[in-house]
């Protein structure tokens, strides 16, 4: 236990972060986006740089500051940009956890022209994006571990542990949303955490800080 809490732990760790959400154009000045703020993936970010990793955190549009030396951030837009950085910078990393809220789908058209105001019914095709956390999960190697996450309304544990499955994770934090202080905007946090063994975590709502200690301690575990 004490020596999960030593400073320095992760000391040589490469472990890439995304965060906060994706804005998908649909025109030059609108776009479809989320309520992420990103701030669970900040702190995790942030518990890793204190804990010594080496931290690249690939960062939708957020309005938060990452200051420590440790973390290198990378400001993306859309998934298709996330996907792009995330699956280049995964073959160097020992961890990726996938904090971010990314958006399943797309405008299939997006107009070079501000769309105008006719009066009549505007109809928008969406693609699906591809699954980043899914990607990663395809091109792992042996050693590298993959954290997801999970926000589920219904059927909770089970839809997190097929999710952990199709995505071929080490484990997967449920957000729950039984609580008032948990999820998006929030600073704290309710979170379980199944592990691909089948183990089952449960945690206090606590500060999201704190949150990412107890994630980073199980991601130790992994190493
Ligand atoms: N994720 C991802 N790329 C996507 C969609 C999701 O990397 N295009 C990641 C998220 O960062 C998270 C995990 O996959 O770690 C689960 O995201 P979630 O939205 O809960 O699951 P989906 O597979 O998108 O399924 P659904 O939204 O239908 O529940
Ligand atoms: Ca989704």
């Amino acid at each position: 236990e004490a020596y999960f809490q030593g400073k320095e732990i992760l000391s040589g760790k490469k472990i890439l972060i995304t965060a906060g959400p994706t804005y998908e154009k649909i025109d030059p000045v609108r776009f479809i986006g989320n309520y992420s703020s990103g701030k669970m993936g900040f702190a995790l970010a942030e518990v890793c740089a204190e804990r010594g990793a080496d931290v690249t955190l690939i960062a939708g549009p957020v309005s938060l500051q990452a200051l420590h030396p440790n973390i290198k951030r990378i400001d993306v837009e859309s998934a298709e940009e996330m996907y792009n950085v995330v699956v280049d910078k995964f073959p160097n990393m020992s961890a990726a956890i996938m904090c971010a809220a990314v958006a399943d789908y797309a405008p299939e058209i997006r107009d070079e022209a501000k769309i105008k105001r006719t009066g009549d019914d505007l109809l928008l095709r969406l693609k699906p994006n591809k699954d980043i956390a899914a990607a990663l999960g395809r091109m792992k190697k042996t050693g590298q571990v993959l954290v997801g996450f999970a926000l589920e309304t219904n059927d909770e544990e089970e839809n997190a542990w097929i999710k952990l499955n199709r995505k071929n994770l080490d484990f997967i934090v449920l957000n729950s949303l039984q609580d008032k202080g948990a999820g998006f905007k929030c600073d704290t946090n309710k979170i379980t955490i199944i592990e691909k063994s089948g183990n089952k975590l449960v945690f206090e709502t606590k500060a999201k800080k704190e949150v990412a200690a107890d994630i980073v301690d199980v991601l130790n575990m992994y190493f």
